[in-house]
């Protein structure tokens, strides 16, 4: 459990000062900065793209995990990669040739992710695991933070867990939506190994320590 790695999403933060954003980042021990990439056509909101990725590439050594909620996601994996993304996840209900999608993302040195939506199930990415670095399962619909939690999450990444032990494969569980310190414990147990977190820590005071009560509680005992 003390593998389990924290990506602020940069989302909830104030879009006038990414950089500070990033610096708190740095600060709070987490591991990964989490660039949510929406296009106003796959979800209802536009945020940013791969020059505001290369701009931030420059203040931090941090793995950048860049989602990418997008209709055609492969016409825009180049210009991550040129950006400086680490990790690069793609929709499967928004790549019809996800073999591809995930083949030129490890092809351009990244890890591959797939995300999957609240109302898909994990089986959609049965085919592809073994060019799967992580699974990113979302617990809420996406294009926006501060939504709330979706409970079926939960049996959701424990059936994911199951599906990539029986793959013998090393994909990664990553869950994006909701996350907060009574949740963590809960996703962490059912199998989780990236919590993605916006406004639980952007949304309060002390980002900082809001990183830390999320460590602290995806260790703890589940309620
Ligand atoms: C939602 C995004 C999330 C978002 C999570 O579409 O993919 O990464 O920032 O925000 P919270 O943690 O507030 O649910
Ligand atoms: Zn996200």
């Amino acid at each position: 459990m003390s593998s389990v790695r924290i990506a602020p999403s940069l989302l909830s933060s104030d879009f006038a000062r990414l950089a500070e954003a990033i610096a708190m980042i740095e600060e709070s021990g987490a591991e990964i900065v989490h660039l949510d990439v929406m296009d106003g056509h796959f979800v209802p909101n536009l945020t940013i793209g791969p020059p505001v990725v290369k701009a931030l590439r420059k203040e931090t050594d941090l793995t950048f995990d860049t989602h990418l909620m997008v209709s055609e996601p492969q016409a825009w994996i180049p210009g991550f990669l040129d950006a400086g993304a680490d990790m690069i996840s793609i929709h499967v209900e928004a790549d019809r040739h996800l073999h591809r999608g995930l083949s030129m993302i490890r092809d351009g040195g990244a890890k591959a992710g797939v995300a999957i939506n609240p109302g898909t199930a994990v089986e959609s990415v049965s085919e592809v695991l073994e060019l799967t670095d992580y699974l990113l399962i979302m617990t809420v619909n996406p294009g926006f933070g501060g939504q709330r939690f979706i409970e079926r999450g939960v049996g959701k990444i424990g059936r994911a867990k199951s599906m990539i032990e029986s793959a013998g494969v090393p994909c990664d569980i990553e869950v994006d939506g909701g996350i907060d310190v009574t949740t963590a414990p809960r996703v962490v147990a059912a199998g989780a190994g990236i919590l993605v977190a916006g406004s639980a820590i952007f949304g309060t005071s002390d980002p900082v320590g809001a990183v830390r009560a999320l460590r602290q509680a995806a260790a703890g005992p589940v309620a």
